[in-house]
């Protein structure tokens, strides 16, 4: 059993006051003039709220133009590509320099907050592989596979959010890379590789599950650095075809 108390989900991290900085207060009264009742927040930028025709929904804030540039590629790749691995979006708008995007609230929490009570069951392995496997039929990589990018619903079923870092296979690196430098290699996998390629979102999948079921598997450091510095990773007790991806992941190629 999963015990979440939504709309703070994170756990104790969650807040029970939504950001009241500018920009930010601003949006909150356009919000609400959508007819969305805000509950709390899961992030400064990720609140969650209620709508009368939507039911409990995740608003995700982007104000720097970074932001607004990964969240419109979000947008844009739930607007065309639908799964039952992932939500759709319900809405996108924009007001007084900032864009929010709207989608339903999934009853579950992440895979980080998850693992620190729960194993990680066969069955929610498989789930998420199949909600890559979806992914990459697509023609995309999700290109940012962390603990907090996976959510676990009841039954053990995943689901993946945060697609601002996806990218195409076959198509050339976009000038800007999403992904958490300790579960994606950077400077070189760019430097090697022409395009982007579903081992990175797999060498990512095999980093967060190690994570998860004991510890980072490169003590938390940089994939960049752990190739540089040719470390080994500590295997945990993932299953064997993970630790052939850790392996074959750090190698250099030259
Ligand atoms: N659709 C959703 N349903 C439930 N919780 C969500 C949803 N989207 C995001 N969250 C929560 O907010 C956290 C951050 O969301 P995410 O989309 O990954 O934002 P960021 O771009 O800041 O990484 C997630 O780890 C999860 O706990
Ligand atoms: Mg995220």
């Amino acid at each position: 059993m999963i015990s979440s108390t939504p709309p703070f989900n994170d756990g104790p991290t969650g807040k029970t006051e939504v950001n009241k900085e500018p920009p930010f207060q601003t949006i909150r009264v356009q919000i609400e003039k959508a007819g969305y009742q805000i509950m709390g927040q899961f992030k400064p930028h990720i609140w969650c709220a209620n709508h009368k025709a939507y039911g409990n929904v995740v608003i995700k804030l982007a104000s720097t133009r970074l932001q607004k540039l990964q969240l419109k590629q979000e947008a844009e790749f739930l607007t065309r590509h639908q799964s039952n691995h992932w939500v759709p979006i319900l809405e996108y708008e924009h007001y007084s320099g900032v864009d929010w995007a709207v989608l339903p609230q999934i009853d579950g929490i992440n895979l980080g907050y998850f693992s620190r009570k729960h194993k990680l069951s066969n069955k929610l392995i498989r789930s998420i592989e199949r909600g890559l496997l979806s992914l990459h039929q697509y023609g995309y990589i999700h290109g940012d596979i962390n603990p907090s990018n996976i959510m676990v619903s009841a039954e053990d079923r995943a689901m993946l959010i945060d697609f601002g870092g996806t990218m195409k296979l076959n198509a050339p690196y976009p000038k800007y890379v999403a992904g958490n430098p300790k579960y994606s290699r950077f400077t070189h996998v760019i430097a090697d590789d022409q395009y982007p390629t579903i081992e990175r979102d797999w060498f990512s999948l095999a980093v967060t599950l190690a994570s998860c079921t004991g510890s980072h598997p490169f003590g938390g450091n940089e994939i960049d650095t752990v190739i540089k510095k040719g470390m080994q990773p500590q295997m945990t007790n993932i299953p064997s075809r993970y630790q052939m991806i850790l392996l074959s992941g750090i190698k250099a190629r030259t």
